[in-house]
């Protein structure tokens, strides 16, 4: 038996990158998947992936910073795959520029899409959870959430928030069976918001990610697989002991 069989699984940005390879690895471990994206291609796409492991997958497509999105999708994952056991809010968006070139919109956009919607989905798949006295959430910060870097105010507050979110989360929730944690990844390649990245730092004259990754200890980037498994831990009865925590998934880029 596959150690998440019959699970019902949530995953926000599940249409690429990491999020994609979450919803697969859930998938192989025995999970039925909610699937969520803002771009309804690639998410089907995902969907395709997960169904040939032999699970089922339902897509939303929407908004993770519309709260009647997070809403309706979990209103109807209830009905169409049972309550939900896990959730991972991945989904998040990038946002580099040096500090005075921010603009209130950037500033804005970036919190609602990487905050706002891991408050809008916690909010909407906690009170079954609670109920049944049991589920697991995983939210994604980043290392940037532990450590301050330049040009990147308003992403390394939003992946800060998420760790005092999940700590707070934890608190509240544990005494109902419900565990909270958060993965703080560090440069990992084969997404698209590493691409955007790459495109950013080629533009402002600064290393490529083969040359900042050949000084850290493992001395590669991370691969979106390496994430994913790091998640299936944290939503797995291994980790039965653990809520409140921040895990670093870094190749030792940061160790705090
Ligand atoms: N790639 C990295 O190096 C890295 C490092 C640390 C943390 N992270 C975090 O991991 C998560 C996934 O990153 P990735 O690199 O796989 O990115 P990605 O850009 O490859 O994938 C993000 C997915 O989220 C979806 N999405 C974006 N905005 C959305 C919205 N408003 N509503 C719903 N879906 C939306 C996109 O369509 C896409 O499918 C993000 O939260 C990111 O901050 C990534």
């Amino acid at each position: 038996m596959r150690e998440l069989e019959g699970r019902v699984a949530v995953v926000t940005g599940a249409g690429a990158g990491i999020g994609r390879d979450v919803a697969l690895r859930l998938a192989r471990d025995g999970c039925d998947l909610g699937l969520f994206d803002i771009d309804a291609a690639s998410v089907e796409e995902t969907a395709a992936m997960v169904r040939a492991v032999g699970v089922k997958a339902d897509v939303v497509v929407g908004n993770v910073s519309a709260q009647s999105d997070a809403n309706h999708a979990v209103e109807r994952w209830a009905v169409s795959l049972g309550p939900i056991d896990i959730l991972v809010n991945n989904a998040g968006i990038l946002q580099t520029a040096r500090f005075l070139e921010v603009t209130v919109d950037d500033w804005r956009r970036t919190f609602a899409i990487n905050l706002d919607g891991v408050f809008f989905f916690c909010q909407a798949v906690l009170p079954t959870m609670v109920e049944r006295g049991a589920g697991v959430i995983v939210n994604m910060s980043s290392w940037t959430g532990k450590k301050g870097v330049p040009n990147h105010a308003a992403y390394g507050a939003t992946k800060a928030a998420i760790i005092n979110l999940t700590q707070s989360l934890a608190s509240e929730f544990g005494e109902h069976g419900i565990r909270v944690n958060a993965v703080c990844p560090g440069i990992i390649v084969d997404t698209n918001m590493r691409a955007e990245a790459e495109d950013m730092n080629r533009d402002q004259g600064l290393p490529d990610v083969a040359t900042r990754t050949k000084a850290l200890p493992l001395r590669r980037p991370g691969l979106p697989h390496e994430v994913a498994d790091v998640i299936a831990f944290l939503a797995s009865d291994r980790a039965a002991y653990m809520t409140g925590q921040a895990i670093n998934v870094t190749g030792g880029l940061w160790m705090n």
